[in-house]
């Protein structure tokens, strides 16, 4: 039987409805072949994220109810900040609304101009964050992560020939710290081994330099170490994680993944200069420092979701029911991003739709027909997310992959819901040459795949019909 057991029952549901197609092609046209406008009621299942889209338990329901409001010191911030030392270790826990806030107070104290920022591959916002104090964010991940089609356990291992080129090459001055994503969003939701925790950290404590995670999904990594790494299959999933943190010296954190809530995030810090400069910016931006941006309730249901992200069970049956949708989807014939990652499955556009230049955005093509054939929400991380100039010479530079993202919100969709999906992906895959690539029609100048505007090539159907090709 290939269905991960559900370690809960259902207590509350919400309605969905699918949209009838002629509408969904005009909501398509009209919010410029951009998913992020859509709005949420025409959407039937919706994987454009698992961020902020988990169900939360009862209990966590219940510590909402019992959230202490106080403006100072409450107690729903003693217990936020029990959950947090328990599993990550550090001195100073920073509250804050969620991971990017933590990321652009983190990367304000910390950078300055012209500062260089390696990491295994940095997510949007990170990136953004990066470059938006001036500084230069540099993806090292191994080679293997750069290869969809390649399978191999660790995909999101940083390398420590491209890390040691980059101390040589813009020196250690210039690097503030390294950071390491687990696991690996935009590389396709890749775990990052123990060992090559432990190799990256000493390479950085021998340069002087800290070690920061950005830890949204550490559980999930967690979860694979201990799945897939010699010797780490007799340690709790806890165990791994506090070995993880053990090997670094903070963290950013979007509270909205693997702590199973809707809203929040922290920053953990062990050096007291930059904790004490980055909570001068969170009064100023967020908050009094024992709630940050969160309300008190908040601050109890990360506490208790914590706890709950790190169940092995639970683990099991989240980390099965995506690499499900992911053997459903290649049953089809749709090639995607092997193997498959913790939180998503990534389809390979570039070899799905080979017709499809990288200019002319394949993976954003292939998300905006998955929503008109079946009503699914998926997101783009290819060229319309990650093309960038070259901070050095200043030329177009596409990313390696061209991905359609279908994130699992947790404990949220059936495995009924999840074959659905699969099947509307071969639908899609099966159209070939008759879907269009997509050009800009209006974009913003930062973070532009949230709110751009795109029209089919040549300004004809995204879909065309078999005469006309
Ligand atoms: C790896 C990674 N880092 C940072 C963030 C930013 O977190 P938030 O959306 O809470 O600002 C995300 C969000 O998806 C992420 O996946």
């Amino acid at each position: 039987m290939d269905l991960p057991f559900e370690p809960y029952r259902i207590k509350v549901v919400e309605r969905i409805q699918r949209v009838e197609r002629p509408e969904r092609e005009q909501l398509l046209r009209e919010a410029g072949y951009n998913l992020f406008r859509i709005p949420s009621a025409a959407i039937y299942i919706d994987l454009l994220t698992d961020s902020g889209t988990s169900a939360m338990s009862d209990r966590q329901w219940a510590a909402l109810m019992t959230g202490d409001e106080a403006y100072a010191c409450s107690r729903s911030f003693d217990d936020f900040t029990a959950a947090i030392r328990d599993i990550f270790g550090y001195t100073h826990v920073i509250p804050t609304h969620q991971g990017r806030a933590a990321e652009s107070i983190l990367f304000s104290v910390a950078c300055r101009r012209g500062d260089v920022v390696p990491n295994n591959t940095h997510f949007d916002t990170t990136r953004a964050n990066v470059e938006h104090v001036g500084a230069i964010a540099l993806d090292c991940v191994i080679d293997e992560g750069l290869d969809p089609g390649l399978d191999h356990p660790f995909k999101g291992n940083m390398s420590l020939a491209k890390l040691e080129a980059a101390f040589r090459r813009y020196g250690r001055e210039r690097i503030p710290f390294v950071m390491l994503t687990i696991t690996n969003n935009s590389g396709g939701g890749q775990p990052v081994s123990l060992a090559n925790v432990r190799e990256v950290s000493a390479y950085c404590h021998e340069q002087g330099v800290p070690l920061l995670f950005d830890a949204c999904r550490y559980a999930e990594n967690a979860w694979f170490i201990q799945q897939r790494e010699p010797g780490c299959a007799g340690m709790s999933v806890k165990q791994i994680a506090r070995e993880v943190f053990a090997c670094g010296d903070g963290c950013t954190m979007s509270a909205k993944k693997d702590a199973l809530v809707n809203i929040g995030g922290f920053l953990c810090l062990n050096d007291d200069g930059w904790a004490q400069a980055a909570t001068n910016l969170l009064i100023l931006f967020e908050g009094f420092p024992t709630y940050g941006g969160m309300a008190g309730r908040d601050l109890a249901a990360v506490a208790q979701g914590l706890r709950e992200g790190l169940e092995e069970e639970y683990l099991a049956y989240r980390i099965g029911q995506v690499a499900r949708l992911g053997r459903a989807i290649t049953r089809l014939g749709v090639p995607i991003l092997q193997p498959v990652g913790g939180h998503a499955v990534y389809i390979d556009a570039r070899t799905a739709l080979p017709h499809i230049p990288q200019s002319e955005f394949p993976a954003q093509a292939f998300a905006a027909a998955l929503y008109l054939e079946g009503g699914v929400r998926a997101v783009e991380i290819g060229s319309l997310m990650f093309e960038h100039r070259d901070p050095d010479g200043g030329a177009l530079v596409h990313p390696t992959m061209e991905l359609v993202r279908l994130a699992v919100p947790r404990r949220v969709y059936t495995h009924s819901q999840l074959d659905y999906v699969a099947e509307a992906c071969g639908r899609v895959a099966e159209l070939k040459e008759r879907l269009q690539g997509l050009e800009i029609a209006w974009q913003p100048p930062v973070l532009r795949h949230f709110t751009a505007r795109l029209r089919p090539v040549g300004g004809g159907e995204l879909i065309a019909s078999p005469a006309t090709i």
